[in-house]
């Protein structure tokens, strides 16, 4: 009798997946959750998501904004992280292009992948997998930690890619050669909340990180952050072609992230969210067992063409000169 219970306790759960593309809506000096009001912020980011994006963004994100450079129409979020720079011998900077990933649809303009997973690809593991409140934000990583950074967040990695498919291996810092298909970027947010906290004043402490590594189970939350949530990833893949001719004949390396740590290490790696799913939509994803694009097309989330994201742009406000061969990164002279 009991064990039947159990059983049909557990089969209401579901064990969803979404792995979805965003295209750039901007990629400026503004930092609404780090630095909320300075416009511009003090380095820069690539945006993908709503174009309500703005140097102090307040209150329900899913309620603001007229579109969003995602593949699901309700995704009114903001993802973003620091953007890729090649430091040439001569001492000049050139911002590294953004890719779209060969397993998204084509012609996607930049951008990012955006992953929520729940206790892994394939299980929620028995656990209801709660959605981000509305206000909800964090951030993983910071721009001033060092190598020990990487002990504590273990999703922030990197990939030297032969191709766009290359997933393997995972570094945690720079490659230290050529990569002769670019560089991916990852960024894995914790997933237990404290479930009190829509953020908190280092934006990191109202979470708590259960992951071993990148895409592996969760273990269980701690009492402490009892409430699981989605794990949240990030793809950016950095197009470094035109700089496979330009490494520099020392072997040091010459990416810098936009933060202009010169060490040549990439520690202070980091990303933001800010949640703005419309409504009761994402809920109802994690919610459901649909995967990756199977969960588009209203089954059950609306989703919208490339050229639909593409569109969508967020107001300019900050007007670095962001092309070319640059004397300093933008914001540090
Ligand atoms: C630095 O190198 C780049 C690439 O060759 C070149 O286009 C640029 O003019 C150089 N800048 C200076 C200041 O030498
Ligand atoms: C730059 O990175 C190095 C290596 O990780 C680290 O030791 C140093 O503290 C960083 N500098 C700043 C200003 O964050
Ligand atoms: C891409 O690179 C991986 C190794 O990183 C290799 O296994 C795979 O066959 C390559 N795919 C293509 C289409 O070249
Ligand atoms: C999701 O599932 C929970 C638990 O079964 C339920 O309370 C909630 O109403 C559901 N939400 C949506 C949007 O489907």
């Amino acid at each position: 009798m009991k064990y039947s219970f159990v059983l049909a306790a557990l089969a209401a759960l579901a064990d969803a997946a979404l792995r979805f593309g965003c295209s750039t809506v901007s990629i400026q000096r503004l930092d609404p959750v780090v630095e909320p009001g300075n416009s511009p912020s003090a380095h820069l980011h690539q945006i993908v998501g709503g174009n309500a994006f703005a140097a102090e963004m307040k209150g329900d994100i899913g309620e603001q904004g007229t579109c969003t450079t995602c593949v699901f129409s309700e995704d009114f979020s903001n993802y973003w992280t620091a953007v890729l720079f090649f430091k040439h011998e001569n001492g000049t900077y050139k911002r590294v292009p953004i890719m779209a990933n060969d397993a998204l649809p084509a012609g996607i303009s930049g951008g990012m992948t955006i992953y929520y997973t729940q206790q892994d690809f394939n299980s929620n593991g028995n656990k209801f997998i709660r959605a981000f409140p509305p206000g909800f934000r964090m951030t993983v990583g910071s721009p001033t930690q060092g190598a020990d950074g990487l002990t504590k967040h273990k999703g922030l990695r990197f990939t030297c890619l032969d191709n766009k498919s290359t997933r393997f291996p995972e570094i945690d810092d720079f490659p230290k050669k050529p990569c002769k298909g670019g560089i991916m970027t990852e960024h894995h947010f914790p997933a237990c909340w404290n479930g009190k906290d829509l953020d908190s004043p280092d934006h990191q402490a109202h979470m708590y990180d259960t992951q071993p590594t990148g895409f592996a189970a969760g273990a269980a939350c701690p009492a402490s952050h009892p409430v699981r949530m989605p794990q949240l990833a990030y793809e950016t893949l950095w197009d470094t072609a035109q700089f496979a001719n330009m490494w520099p004949k020392d072997g040091s390396n010459p990416f810098v992230f936009s933060y202009g740590n010169q060490s040549g290490h990439a520690y202070g790696t980091h990303a933001d969210y800010m949640f703005g799913w419309k409504g009761d939509s994402l809920q109802k994803a994690m919610n459901s067992s649909c995967m990756f694009n199977a969960c588009e097309n209203g089954k059950p989330l609306k989703s919208q063409s490339v050229a639909a994201m593409n569109a969508c742009q967020a107001k300019k406000v900050v007007n670095d000169n962001l092309d070319g061969w640059l004397t300093a990164l933008p914001g540090m002279t």
